[in-house]
């Protein structure tokens, strides 16, 4: 058993959103996606940390959650800013069942525990600066603080790795109140995607306050899920 984690598959396969226009990297994304996986196993465990598919809504999507649910092992999914389908995740679950979709599980308000000893923790996150922030930028991170901490506090005493889809800490942005969270909760490793292209040259990858930080998008990482444990 393994655990990885990747973010922004961004999937199209039912809908017209080529992404190559994105670079010559993003060109047979999926087909790359899926031989990099090929290699894991049922009992793999990855986190796919948001943007999965730019349908609209879960039956524009269904053909990409088809191609996640192929793909070997278990998948652990949280939302991204570019995820339109998601309206909940009562009724993303209901959909996955309807389709037999039986190997993804959504990161909400919960946590999944791996092996006996760690907690896969985790939400969207959000970019949120005091200065420039609006008061509506301020309730939708008070909500994602919310969440993460519930996420957290499921995990009680078990080592704690957090998925987000933003990344609290970016070029000279640093989230304060998330990192604040991860050292009160004790936290071991936070992957994030959202960060593409040229942009990647700005992500953080390394140790700081104790914490590993590692940026998992689908481009960072030649299409190929990152082992993690
Ligand atoms: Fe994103
Ligand atoms: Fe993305």
């Amino acid at each position: 058993m393994a655990l990885y984690a990747i973010g922004d598959l961004h999937l199209s396969l039912s809908t017209d959103k080529p992404m190559d226009i994105f670079g010559p990297k993003w060109e047979n994304h999926a087909a790359k996606l899926k031989k990099s996986f090929s290699c894991l196993s049922p009992d793999d465990v990855t986190v796919i940390c948001g943007d999965l598919s730019w349908g609209m809504d879960l039956e524009e999507a269904r053909e990409d959650f088809l191609f996640i649910d192929r793909l070997p092992g278990k998948k652990i999914i949280l939302k991204g800013n570019h995820d339109y389908w998601w309206s909940t995740a009562t009724k993303a679950k209901s959909f996955f069942i309807e389709n037999g979709i039986t190997t993804i599980n959504i990161l909400n308000n919960n946590c999944f525990f791996y092996g006996d000893d760690v907690a896969i923790c985790g939400t969207r996150g959000w970019f949120y600066e005091e200065e420039t922030g609006s008061a509506h930028d301020k309730k939708i991170m008070n909500r994602e603080l919310m969440r993460l901490e519930v996420s957290l506090k499921a995990g009680g005493d078990r080592a704690k790795y957090v998925f987000l889809h933003y990344p609290p800490k970016y070029g000279s942005y640093i989230c304060q109140e998330i990192l604040d969270l991860f050292e009160r909760y004790g936290v071991l490793m936070c992957c994030a995607g959202h960060i593409h292209g040229k942009s990647l040259q700005g992500v953080f990858e390394g140790v700081y306050h104790g914490v590993k930080y590692r940026q998992v998008s689908a481009d960072h990482l030649n299409f190929s899920p990152l082992r993690i444990l």
